[in-house]
């Protein structure tokens, strides 16, 4: 089967599409094989194959990717059938499974139904940004009412988050880095939408969701509670002096959670933003037009 892998680390140009062998046909206790139909690339992706992550990289070589959509083709105990749609999201650091393959086994508890109304590229950018963005903001426990500063909304981890915060009933303000990106926030619901960091209310929010390391700490209320997961940006300073609590996030896999992603999205309430789709063997151009950036949405990558 095809696999997009590494054995070096570096520029676009190391990565490369062989033929590896497939995983077992009938998937250990727990877990279930599906068959890729796209995934999607990430900013860790892009630090994983520049050799930037450092401590807890998987050994060379190894198979890129953290999302993806296909169908089910061994359900093991899982429940689900074969030839249903799912979705999942796989810690590729931790445990050396990339999803950038035709078959992928994973453990069950990782997967979940895809969404019935959106298509394979657009449901493979939903698992990875969506469950940091849903587990972000369930340790922000924001209530509906509450004022939250998404900054960076206009990402795919800020994106999602702000139409999930939105679903939730609080209220939203977007720091962003782009005039596209403001109207995009505003379209999903944002109150102000700005790329003036000086525009912000000076403690006028309960929580703050910062996706790039904004540390905006000003802003956040007394008491209130700041979360980054831009891990590489460093600890968020100590605010514990003015009652704010404070973390970085580091997402988990969970089918659960990502199960009722889907349903929010076709409940009409989470749209995945798609910037272009690729094809597998078109994995390093991928990368260069991520590298790029100035995206509005995900790069998908269709098998
Ligand atoms: N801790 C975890 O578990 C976890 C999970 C997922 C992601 N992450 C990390 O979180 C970060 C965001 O991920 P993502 O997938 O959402 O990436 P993304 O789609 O690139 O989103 C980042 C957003 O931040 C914006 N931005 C960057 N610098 C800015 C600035 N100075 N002012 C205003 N906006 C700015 C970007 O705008 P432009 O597009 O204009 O650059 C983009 O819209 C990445 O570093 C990723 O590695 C961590």
């Amino acid at each position: 089967m095809r696999a997009i892998r590494i054995d070096r680390f570096g520029t676009p140009d190391v990565l490369r599409v062989v033929d590896v062998p497939e995983p077992e046909p009938e998937p250990a206790p727990g877990e279930v094989l599906i068959r890729v139909a796209a995934t999607a690339v990430n900013p860790v992706d892009e630090k994983t194959r520049e050799g930037a992550i450092g401590e807890g990289t998987p050994p060379l070589p190894m198979t890129l990717g953290w999302e993806l959509a296909g169908t089910v083709v061994d359900g093991g105990d899982s429940g689900l059938r074969a030839g249903e749609p799912v979705v999942a999201m796989s810690h590729q650091l931790a445990s050396g499974r990339g999803t950038w393959a035709e078959l992928v086994a994973l453990p069950a508890a990782a997967v979940a139904r895809a969404p019935r109304t959106a298509g394979p590229a657009a449901a493979a950018t939903l698992p990875l940004p969506g469950l940091t963005a849903w587990q972000t903001l369930d340790w922000l426990a924001v209530e509906a009412g509450e004022r939250l500063l998404v900054a960076g909304a206009g990402g795919a981890v800020g994106g999602l988050a702000l139409q999930m915060a939105r679903a939730r009933g609080v209220e939203v303000d977007a720091l962003v880095s782009r005039d596209e990106q403001a109207a995009f926030a505003r379209a999903h619901g944002a109150g102000l939408a700005t790329t003036d960091r000086r525009a912000l209310r000076e403690g006028g929010y309960d929580a703050v969701f910062d996706t790039f390391g904004a540390f905006v700490t000003g802003a956040v209320a007394d008491g209130g509670r700041y979360a980054s997961i831009a891990t590489q940006a460093g600890p968020v300073p100590d605010l514990s002096g003015r009652g704010v609590r404070t973390t970085v996030h580091q997402v988990r896999e969970d089918g659960a959670a990502l199960g009722e992603l889907a349903r929010l999205v076709d409940a009409g309430a989470l749209r995945p933003r798609v910037h272009a789709v690729f094809a597998l063997e078109e994995v390093r151009r991928a990368h260069e037009r991520f590298r790029r950036g100035g995206l509005n949405g995900k790069l998908a990558l269709v098998f």
